[in-house]
């Protein structure tokens, strides 16, 4: 039975797509050297622990079994570190995607869906952002996504590697039996940090601005479960896996929640207060992101069934008030 290497597969994102394979039948093999991933959060399938800068390593992964697809979701992927330390950006988005793509070459593996990011489009002239809105990433961290999927065209055009590329909106919420969630260290992101506050982790949540041009002054996001990327994740292998072209896809809802919304919700998921304080903005914060969302459903036949607000601060709160890691 082929395998799908999975990069990043002990991450937020990756565990559940790894989960999710498993759950389809397939064979997810997780690579992931354990920098930021979770052990405990591989739940499906064999484990390598490995880096991908490793190439030897890599080979032998390649070498040792029927790889079928590579889903690639080993990435820095914060947007402040990479404005304070691009080199590591480069060097480890850009590089291990390079040795990623020699390894795949050189065993003959030419399907790749490819974790991208709604940071590609920079500062958005226009909402809501399709696909065809121009490219121009405000930071090192979109750049690097924006860089690779140049890349993969020409991967695509001289070698037929072809190629899904998955541009995420906001990542969030858990698994629905709270066993796998989101744990970075630190945390930055909006939703867990709001949910800590509710558990008095915090005191209060910070609020970045709310001098924005929007109806309530705070920034708005287009908030996509982690659960439905997952099922995007499937749906691309599918595609590929019929012999379709490469695309470029947006993953969100195409419904935008402002930072005020999404605290207001926790309080009623949660049923406790939320202290927060009004911050000044966080450099390169634009003020909205909210996507068009119809070509994925057009191409994929794919759908979001687990990104209402309420889903995905019910699943985010489940899996803080139990977490494993
Ligand atoms: N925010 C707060 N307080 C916090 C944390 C966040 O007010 O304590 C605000 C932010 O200013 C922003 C919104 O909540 O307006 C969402 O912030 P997140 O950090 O949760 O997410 P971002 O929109 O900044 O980042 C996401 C992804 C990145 C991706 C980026 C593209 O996490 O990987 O979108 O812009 F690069």
């Amino acid at each position: 039975m082929a395998t799908i290497l999975v990069t990043g597969g002990a991450g937020y994102v990756g565990s559940h797509a790894v989960r999710e394979l498993g759950r389809q039948g397939l064979h997810p093999l997780t690579f992931d050297n354990l920098s930021e991933g979770h052990r405990e959060a591989v739940l499906s399938g064999k484990f390598v622990q490995g880096d991908l800068a490793d190439e030897t390593a890599l080979d032998q992964v390649f070498a040792s079994h029927s790889i079928d697809a590579v889903m690639h979701y080993a990435s820095r992927c914060y947007v402040g570190e990479s404005m304070e330390d691009p080199q590591l950006y480069y060097e480890q988005n850009l590089g291990n995607l390079l040795a990623l793509l020699g390894c795949m070459r050189r065993h003959q593996v030419r399907k790749l869906v490819f974790s991208s990011s709604c940071a590609v489009y920079g500062d958005p002239t226009r909402i809501p952002i399709d696909e065809e809105h121009p490219l121009d990433p405000v930071n090192p961290y979109g750049e690097t996504k924006y860089f690779i999927e140049r890349m993969l065209r020409h991967y695509d055009r001289a070698y037929g590697m072809r190629f899904v590329s998955l541009r995420y909106f906001n990542a969030c919420g858990a698994s629905l039996d709270g066993r796998i969630g989101e744990s970075h260290q630190p945390e930055t992101h909006l939703i867990p940090r709001i949910l800590q506050v509710a558990r008095q982790e915090e005191g209060q949540l910070p609020i970045y601005g709310d001098d924005y041009p929007t109806p309530d002054g705070t920034c708005i996001r287009d908030y996509i479960h982690v659960l439905d990327l997952a099922s995007a994740h499937l749906a691309a292998y599918k595609w590929l896996s019929e012999g379709n072209p490469s695309q470029v896809l947006n993953l969100g809802t195409g419904d935008g929640y402002s930072v005020r919304q999404v605290i207001d919700g926790a309080a009623r998921i949660t049923g406790r207060k939320i202290p927060s304080q009004v911050f000044p903005r966080r450099a390169g914060d634009p003020p909205q992101l909210v996507c068009a969302a119809g070509k994925v459903r057009r191409l994929l036949g794919w759908a979001p069934r687990h990104s209402s607000l309420e889903i995905i601060l019910e699943t985010a709160w489940k899996w803080e008030c139990g977490r494993r890691y």
